[in-house]
């Protein structure tokens, strides 16, 4: 590839969990802004339909099918987009899963798959993407967490501390990688409207849409805050909870047994 062409090239922005809901609405937004999207997820119907949404408005768009639930699987995904598509100067790692379990039911498998999914992966994936981007001094990269990281609750105990590790080490990764000119971040999006969220959908508190969290990754990529809380109930609560914790605690553990899909079981 010549220079000219090399400058030509659109930038390349990897997304994990883009065959639907909030990754979905990601692809499509850096699409529009010529981004070539790398989509992955397992189910490969949905890739190929996002795929086709991308280039059917004049977008550029790949996928890779992969699951990663195993260690093993999360470094194969890593081996196969070094060699299919070399250095990556963006990366959105929003694959994530929630069993909205309580913690009395909650089995040890799906403890273990929670946090691989949601805390493994990324990390591994982290670890394996990064080589290139410390060699070339440059690289963006935003984690899909959760505000159930940083507030409690109820009705999902295991799915927020996979979501407060990932937070966790993105604020430390970040810190480490600035002397090599790597942002790393993380949204912490509230409720937002997606086949993840179904089971709340009579919920009364308001929910996000997942192009407002597309945003919200555009904004972490401009502004490289360490973590960007999407919309300003989720904002208004979280800082609450922050100064007058028990407040808060008080309110959402009397209303959980009326509001929460898990604790109604
Ligand atoms: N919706 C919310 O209210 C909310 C709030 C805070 C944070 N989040 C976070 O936002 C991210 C996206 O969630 P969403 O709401 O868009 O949920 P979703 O609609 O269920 O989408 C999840 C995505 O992750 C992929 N995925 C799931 N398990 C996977 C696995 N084992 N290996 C590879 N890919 C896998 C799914 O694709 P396949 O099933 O095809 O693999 C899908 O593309 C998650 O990290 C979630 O925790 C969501």
């Amino acid at each position: 590839m010549t220079e000219s062409q090399k400058k030509d090239s659109p930038k390349k922005i990897l997304i994990t969990g883009a065959s639907r809901g909030i990754g979905e609405a990601i692809a499509l937004h850096f699409s529009s802004q010529g981004y070539h999207t790398i989509l992955t997820a397992r189910t490969e119907f949905d890739l190929a339909r996002v795929k086709k949404d991308i280039l059917s408005r004049g977008g550029q768009a790949d996928y890779i099918v992969c699951d990663l639930s195993t260690e093993e699987s999360a470094r194969t995904l890593a081996e196969k987009i070094k060699k299919d598509f070399g250095f990556i100067e963006y990366i959105v790692l929003n694959a994530g899963i929630s069993t909205n379990s309580d913690f009395l039911s909650q089995t040890p498998a799906n403890f273990q798959k929670e946090l691989n999914v949601n805390y493994i992966a990324p990390l591994l994936l982290l670890k394996e993407l990064l080589d290139e981007m410390v060699k070339k001094k440059k690289g963006k990269i935003v984690t899909i967490s959760s505000i159930a990281g940083i507030l409690p609750f109820p009705g999902n105990a295991s799915y927020a501390a996979s979501k407060a590790a990932l937070i966790s080490l993105c604020m430390t990764a970040n810190l480490e990688l600035k002397k090599y000119n790597i942002y790393i971040g993380s949204v912490l999006p509230g409720l937002t409207r997606t086949a993840m969220t179904k089971e709340y959908e009579s919920f009364i508190l308001p929910f996000s849409n997942p192009d407002e969290i597309a945003f919200s990754v555009e904004e972490a990529f401009n502004t490289e805050k360490p973590i960007i809380i999407p919309g300003i109930f989720n904002n208004v609560v979280s800082s609450i909870y922050r100064y007058f914790p028990e407040p808060l605690n008080l309110l959402v553990g009397a209303l959980s047994n009326v509001l929460i899909p898990a604790n109604k079981k």
